[in-house]
């Protein structure tokens, strides 16, 4: 099979690399040291693309800021999953007429999933005057002729064209953690969820070549990243374009064989198509965390099927069981939608009862919201807000009574953890399934991987001490 994806050509990428250049030459003629701010409002994805963004700005000779107040641009990379995540950038936008006014040689740039909707970058274009630029995600790879076409013309620029999508190698990346590293292995959903909008604004599945992603992790390895995050909106998707023969569960494996100190990770997977050999791969390499995010959506097989999710409670619950027969020890985090259209009183106990009988570490929970152009925003709502909102909340008082047994049941327990950081009195770190873990100790173990006795927790996390040897 031919790969049918679009890739950028790399004189294309080498093009904008020489526009960086030029915009470095720009700021130096005018004897200033230009100063770049880029907000993140989406997923890991989107954060992802952040450090690209950032790695161009970089490349250009800008240095980061963590203020909106005095920075030469302002990129804010937005987030289109809820409605609630729209309003937060709209709300912000709009503030930052002020921090314009006080710095007149401010540009303010908007990226990011919500751009790939027509009516938000239209609106952005007529209401919001002092935005610069725009671009959707699949305009990425060419903001710095954008960022260069507004300084030297003062003009507004709109690069959101809809396209199937592409894949660009080589972009500079400047990585925000200094531990860990996001490796986006696929871009785009094909699955089309009848609520969810990423389909749209972020196109088609489109896989990159094995050996880009193998380098990539080898240069993270190299420079001292201690946990590698393989990414994607459905990574069981992943190769199915690339006619290779080769899986996730295949590219895992060879990353997860790569020599060094470190752990792996990957989301997020959709049920229809993880594999028990994905299980099978997760259970035979160390390296790999003996975690799974696992999104169900909904514990009932009407909403499930009126969803498009393609699988039922039976399959899904068939699959858990697999990977703790497996792994007992393996942490178990998930999605779940309540209030979705039409969904009933019983309907919503199912997904009660699916979390029960799961036994999730962690789950994150989320209302239904409109996403206009989806089906799902079309269908018949007849449940109150009211209501929609009790059922939430049963649903994590459930979650959090779990949570604590499960935490509690981790009390007398060793666990690695990799160290990241300081709260206070304590230092903070990640166990192998993601549970967070408090404990005193030295700043000198920040970066490193030590084991650590569980001795108390609450809802939300571990307290620990570092264990005797
Ligand atoms: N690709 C990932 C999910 C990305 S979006 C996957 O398929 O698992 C993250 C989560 O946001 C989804 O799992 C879903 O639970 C939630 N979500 C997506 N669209 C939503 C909507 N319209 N309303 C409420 N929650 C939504
Ligand atoms: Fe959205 Fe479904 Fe694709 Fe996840 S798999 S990004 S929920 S359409
Ligand atoms: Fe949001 Fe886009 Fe991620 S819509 S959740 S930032 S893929």
């Amino acid at each position: 099979m031919e790969r049918k994806t679009t890739v950028i050509a790399p004189e294309k990428i080498a093009e904008q690399m020489a526009v960086c250049g030029e915009i470095r030459e720009y700021w130096m003629e005018q004897g200033i040291k230009p100063l770049a701010f880029v907000d993140t409002y989406g997923c890991q994805q989107n954060e992802a693309d952040s450090e690209r963004i950032r790695g161009m700005l970089q490349e250009a000779g800008y240095a980061m800021t963590d203020r909106e107040e005095g920075a030469d641009i302002i990129v804010l990379n937005t987030c289109a999953i809820r409605e609630h995540a729209e309003q937060r950038v709209f709300g912000n936008v709009g503030a930052l007429t002020h921090t314009k006014r006080r710095h007149p040689r401010q540009k303010i740039f908007l990226c990011g999933c919500m751009m790939g909707q027509p009516a938000v970058s239209d609106r952005i274009k007529h209401s919001y005057p002092h935005v610069d630029g725009v671009f959707s995600t699949h305009h990425l790879w060419e903001f710095p002729s954008l960022l260069l076409r507004v300084l030297k013309s003062g003009k507004r620029v709109f690069a959101v064209a809809d396209e199937a999508g592409s894949i660009a190698e080589d972009i500079p990346v400047l990585r925000t953690n200094k531990l860990k590293a996001w490796v986006s292995v696929m871009y785009g959903c094909n699955n089309f969820c009848s609520y969810c909008i990423v389909p749209y604004v972020r196109g088609r599945e489109r896989s990159r070549l094995p050996e880009d992603i193998i380098r990539e992790c080898k240069e993270v390895i190299a420079a001292g990243y201690k946990e590698i995050t393989l990414l994607g909106q459905n990574v069981n998707s992943y190769g199915k374009d690339l006619g290779l023969g080769i899986d996730f569960a295949d590219l895992m494996a060879e990353v997860a064989q790569l020599e060094g100190d470190f752990r792996l990770r990957f989301m997020t997977s959709h049920p229809k198509d993880a594999s028990k050999k994905l299980f099978d791969t997760i259970a035979k390499y160390p390296k790999i965390c003996k975690q799974f995010h696992l999104p169900f959506q909904s514990g009932n097989d009407r909403v499930l099927h009126v969803m498009n999710r393609r699988y039922t409670a039976a399959q899904y619950l068939e699959l858990v069981d697999y990977g703790r027969s497996l792994m007992p020890e393996l942490v178990l985090t998930s999605d779940v939608i309540v209030g979705f259209p039409g969904e009933t009183e019983e309907e919503f106990e199912d997904t009660l009862k699916l979390i029960d009988r799961v036994g999730y570490d962690a789950l994150f929970t989320f209302i239904f919201s409109p996403r206009g152009g989806t089906p799902a925003a079309k269908m018949e709502d007849p449940t109150p807000k009211a209501e929609k909102n009790r059922r939430f909340d049963r649903l994590v008082e459930l979650q959090n009574r779990i949570s604590e047994e499960k935490h509690r049941s981790y009390i007398g327990k060793t666990f690695t953890v990799l160290v990241d950081g300081r709260d206070g009195e304590k230092l903070t770190s990640r166990t192998d399934g993601g549970r967070l873990v408090r404990f005193p100790g030295e700043d000198s173990l920040i970066g490193q991987f030590v084991d650590v006795t569980v001795t108390d927790c609450t809802t939300w996390s571990l307290v620990g001490e570092l264990a005797r040897k």
